[in-house]
């Protein structure tokens, strides 16, 4: 009976194999971290303030990963209000249970912890989170992700020496629940108070702007060699230039696409956007060299100290950078420049992505459009009594219960599927509506910012295409411009004030995601939505299960059991049939023995 058992058990692990094959015995390695989120009291522009660390660190530690990498994040709430932790730029395939904004979660209350469980599905770059919720970005709660290639596919470039993340962002010495309450009153954001690299404050590189005793970041760097620099502006709502005194920056990849490499001195990265570039030690370190992050389209003389100064330093440097720091551009009334530079960035189409296959395989320029949305921004407004933000003339709030879970347990009135597809000329109001997407749909989506500020657009879930940019009204005429073969693939974009920017969506990600605004202040007052798209076939295959860990809230609150009871399971989606196998497999022992 035992040899039975045995082979049995052989026949089952076949079984199992055939079923399962990234489930089992050629499961994908998991990752584990801990991410525990609190205040900490730190001076980085040399006023003592709150600020969110992650782990006691600020900024957070890297989440270091491989391409489907199965992660498991345990984030730790030691802050005194609800969190959600989000991860810009990756795709949760058919995950958005695991997105970490209010549409798909129920927050993670003080002093609970939570943990998500997300594959690193076929994606490769440079990404960041940070928290969703409240304004605390602002407050710091940010940390790199990297997804490094798997070590069968070639990157497009030489296996750089070293490799180096920077961070980089407005920054205000109030902290997240003063500026909050500072958009609650009708008031804006006032200028920032300085730009923070690696969350430190500028070196002194003039007496009379950088106050005595600020501590900055020092790149240490040996001469001769390449590294991979990973920029991420993860700041509230100001473009900066970035620039690395007399280095070349060749970019080669942005938000998870390789790029044509091509050297810039300096490039505008707008909230929310991450870049890698490579960058050549070859000078011969008569000083040390400036890293520079300034704010962008303003008026220099004013914004002087909204300028992040870090220093970048040889091994063999013979004395500390000294000087005017290298020139910005020079175009306070000429956007032309920025776009042109934003145009130029282009897809390696040739290069293999996450797979061996070429990133430009997918011919986007060719495939018709099902669907277009005009997503229409203006300037703040006050709508009954308060000052909001919209799109589309929709100022957003977020549903009580997630949009899933409504309709898992068959909430109604949670959310409205009725957001326009056009700027509608009508009474601006607050509302839930969400995009009714089509699954398998190829989108057109034009932001038009008539807004006065630059602003960055986010989709998650998704890369999109940046087809086309214009500083005017987008018209149908506009499509002639668009770059219908080689345009970047990434997550956030740019939109001028007064232009537009047009992004091709490929809708195969069954779930609910958000779009919105990166500028913290214009998403705070409601300028979000979110994209339903569920198959209208779903049977379990293109969209998860809620998993199993998942936490109630809204009209969902009578489920909620002590969150920290519900201990995660690794199995999903697939875990129901595994159970049943199970069952079968004993019930066979049971019969057999
Ligand atoms: C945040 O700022 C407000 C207003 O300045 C202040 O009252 C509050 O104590 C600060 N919070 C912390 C934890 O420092
Ligand atoms: C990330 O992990 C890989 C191994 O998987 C390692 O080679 C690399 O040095 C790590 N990168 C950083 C920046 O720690
Ligand atoms: C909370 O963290 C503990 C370990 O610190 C872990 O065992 C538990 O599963 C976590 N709870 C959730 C809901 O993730
Ligand atoms: C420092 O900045 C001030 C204000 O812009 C300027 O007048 C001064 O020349 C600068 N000093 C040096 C040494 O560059
Ligand atoms: C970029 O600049 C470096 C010098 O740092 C040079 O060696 C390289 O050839 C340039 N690459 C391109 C594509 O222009
Ligand atoms: C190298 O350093 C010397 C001063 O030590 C300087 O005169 C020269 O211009 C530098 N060369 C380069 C290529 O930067
Ligand atoms: C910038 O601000 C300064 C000081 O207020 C002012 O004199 C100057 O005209 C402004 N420059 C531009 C280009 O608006
Ligand atoms: C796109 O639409 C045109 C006409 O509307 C049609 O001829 C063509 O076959 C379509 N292309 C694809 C790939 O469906
Ligand atoms: C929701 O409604 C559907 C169809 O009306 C029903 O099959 C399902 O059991 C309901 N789910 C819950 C949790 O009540
Ligand atoms: C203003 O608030 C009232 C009461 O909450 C609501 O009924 C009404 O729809 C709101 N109006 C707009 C324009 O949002
Ligand atoms: C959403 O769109 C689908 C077609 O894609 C349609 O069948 C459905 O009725 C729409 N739902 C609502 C609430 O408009
Ligand atoms: C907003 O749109 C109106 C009407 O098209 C236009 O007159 C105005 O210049 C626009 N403003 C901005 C900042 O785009």
């Amino acid at each position: 009976m035992a040899l039975f058992g045995v082979s049995l058990f052989t026949l089952f692990s076949l079984l199992l194999v055939a079923l399962f094959p990234s489930l089992c015995f050629t499961a994908d390695p998991s990752i584990f971290y801990d991410l525990r989120l609190s205040y900490i009291t730190a001076s980085p522009l040399g006023v003592p303030q709150q600020v969110i660390a992650v782990n006691g660190k600020f900024p957070g530690p890297l989440i270091n990963s491989t391409t489907n990498d199965n992660v498991n994040v345990n984030v730790h709430n030691d802050l005194d209000e609800n969190l959600l932790m989000t991860w810009s730029g990756i795709q949760m395939r058919r995950d958005s249970w695991q997105d970490g904004v209010l549409g798909t979660n129920c927050p993670i209350l003080p002093k609970r912890n939570w943990t998500y469980q997300f594959q690193m599905k076929d994606q490769i770059g440079s990404f960041f989170y940070f928290p969703s919720l409240n304004f605390q970005r602002a407050s710091g709660g940010f940390g790199p992700i990297i997804i490094n290639n798997r070590v069968i596919i070639a990157i497009p470039f030489a296996q750089p020496d070293g490799d180096i993340t920077i961070t980089i962002g407005d920054w205000y010495t109030q902290n997240h629940t003063a500026l909050r309450s500072a958009l609650d009153a009708g008031k804006g954001l006032a200028m920032p108070d300085g730009v923070l690299i690696n969350g430190k404050g500028p070196y002194r590189y003039n007496n009379t702007l950088v106050p005595d005793g600020i501590e900055y970041e020092t790149i240490q760097v040996d001469p001769g060699k390449t590294y991979r620099v990973r920029v991420h502006n993860v700041g509230i709502s100001t473009s900066l230039n970035f620039r690395i005194q007399n280095h070349f920056l060749l970019l080669a990849e942005t938000e998870g696409y390789y790029t044509t490499q091509q050297n810039f001195t300096s490039l505008d990265i707008h909230v929310g956007q991450s870049y890698s570039f490579l960058v050549t030690m070859d000078q011969n370190a008569s000083s040390d060299y400036y890293i520079v992050a300034s704010a962008r389209f303003v008026n220099e003389s004013l914004w002087q100290r909204v300028t992040g100064v870090a220093v970048l330093r040889y091994s063999n440097s013979k004395g500390p950078a000294t000087g005017p720091l290298p020139d910005p551009p020079n175009d306070f009334y000429d956007k032309s420049w920025s776009m042109n530079q934003a145009l130029s960035i282009r897809q390696n189409v040739s290069a293999s992505g996450a797979r061996p296959n070429p990133q430009g395989s997918f011919h986007y320029g060719q495939i018709n459009v099902t669907q277009t949305y005009v997503i229409k921004t203006v300037p703040p407004e006050i709508i009954n009594g308060t000052l909001r933000t919209t799109l589309n003339g929709i100022s957003f709030v977020n549903p009580d219960t997630p949009i899933r879970l409504a309709d898992k347990y068959n909430v109604t009135g949670a959310y409205k599927l009725d957001f326009p597809d056009q700027p509608l000329n009508r009474t601006p109001r607050v509302d839930r509506s969400v995009i009714n997407a089509t699954y398998k749909g190829f989108i057109e989506i034009i932001f038009q910012n008539n807004d006065t500020v630059m602003q960055s657009f986010h989709v998650d879930g998704y890369s999109f295409f940046v087809a086309g940019m214009g500083t005017d009204e987008w018209t149908v005429d506009s499509r002639s411009r668009y770059n219908k073969w080689d345009s970047i693939s990434r997550s956030t974009t740019q939109v001028f004030p007064g232009g537009w920017t047009a992004v091709l969506i490929s809708l195969d990600n069954a779930g609910v995601w958000n779009i919105r605004t990166e500028n913290l202040d214009r998403w705070y007052l409601g300028q979000e939505t979110y994209m339903k798209i569920i198959n209208p076939q779903e049977n379990g295959a293109t969209e998860m299960d809620k998993p199993e860990n998942v936490l109630y809230c809204g009209a969902l609150q009578y489920l909620a059991k002590d969150q920290n009871n519900s201990a995660g399971s690794v199995l999903r989606g697939n875990s129901k049939l595994l159970f049943t196998l199970l069952v079968a497999f004993f019930a066979l022992i049971n019969i057999s023995s």
